[in-house]
């Protein structure tokens, strides 16, 4: 077996017993390796950042409940058009993913891992992607004027809201342009964000890459507990872990067809369910953007995908900028 395969053992080994001890004679047993050879291996992994402890005459164990689905997921079937690859540790699945877009690589290529050690947000700001979030990136060549690729954005916010609920039966609700939020007894709170990062020329996009981020089974940092959450603190069962495949998959398979008629039909198909899921329609907003501060009440989305503001009596198209109320 190579190193890769006795490493992803070993780590299967611990699923379905949290916080467990596993002995170092049955991983031996099991895998036909020695112990010494077992330790040497978990010290690697420990090395890595997976959080495995050993001890004296019990053997190792994981210090937190972990959902293993996406180790596996190279076992898992999906939909034709992905590609995926999967790391455990990447300072961010956007670099890895925008290179292979510059250097030619065909759509459809998705770069998963466990955690970045540096994932980024909008407008430069950091994004907290420890272990157990679903931290992705994917390469798109839509057939598309590049002034079309925002409101792309939003059909993949809308996406994964419909996946959501589908896999979590949770009713998370869009805030324009890129977030899935959720409305909680201690205020609105974000649960996932996309990154879009283009390039090409005014009619013609060379690429999309795609970022997006889910807070799944991470708990929230203390600074973060205000403003946002995960699905998994939603669901408000001890001890739960949400598979991250199932999400992955269904997600894929429903962001696959929504591409096609995407380029087909462009926005307009999309929209009116947008704005259903919208977290606060017809309710005043407060925007930031490169001329200053607009304040209106948000009326809807256009075709583009840009936000429709009435503000004194005038409607004003939002292409670019941040709600801030
Ligand atoms: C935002 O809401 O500001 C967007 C967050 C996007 C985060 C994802 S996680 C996967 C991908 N890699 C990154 O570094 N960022 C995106």
């Amino acid at each position: 077996m190579s190193t890769v395969n006795t490493r992803k053992q070993i780590l299967l080994a611990f699923e379905g017993r949290p916080l467990c001890f596993v002995s170092g004679i049955s991983l031996a047993r099991q895998l036909g390796i020695t112990r010494t050879s077992v330790w040497k291996h978990v010290e690697a992994l420990k090395a890595e950042g997976w959080p495995v402890v050993s001890k004296r005459g019990e053997g190792y164990r994981f210090t937190q409940p972990f959902d293993f689905s996406l180790l596996r997921s190279s076992q898992f079937p999906l939909p034709y058009f992905w590609k995926v690859r999967y790391e455990f540790d990447t300072v961010s699945t956007q670099v890895p993913a925008k290179e292979a877009a510059e250097s030619g690589l065909s759509e459809g290529h998705l770069w998963l891992a466990e955690r970045q050690t540096a994932g980024r947000g909008r407008l430069d700001r950091t994004w907290e992607s420890p272990l157990g979030g679903l931290w992705m990136s994917f390469l798109l060549r839509p057939q598309i004027a590049a002034g079309r690729v925002p409101s792309l954005t939003l059909v993949t916010a809308l996406i994964l809201q419909e996946t959501v609920k589908e896999i979590c039966g949770l009713d998370l609700r869009l805030k324009w342009p890129n977030d899935l939020v959720i409305e909680t007894a201690a205020g609105w709170k974000k649960v996932g964000g996309i990154l879009t990062e283009m390039s090409g020329e005014t009619d013609r996009t060379r690429w999309v890459v795609m970022g997006v981020g889910m807070n799944v089974n991470n708990t929230m940092p203390k600074s973060l507990r205000h403003i946002a959450t995960s699905l998994v603190s939603l669901k408000d069962r001890v001890g739960l872990i949400i598979p991250r495949v199932a999400l992955l998959t269904d997600f894929l398979q429903r962001f696959h067809s929504a591409y096609l008629r995407f380029q087909k039909q462009g926005f307009e198909p999309f929209r009116p369910h947008y704005w259903q899921m919208y977290s606060r329609p017809d309710e005043p907003v407060s925007l930031r953007t490169s001329q200053g501060v607009l304040r209106g009440i948000a009326r809807g989305v256009d075709a583009y995908g840009a936000l429709v503001v009435e503000s004194h009596k005038q409607i004003q198209y939002l292409r670019e900028g941040e709600i801030v109320s």
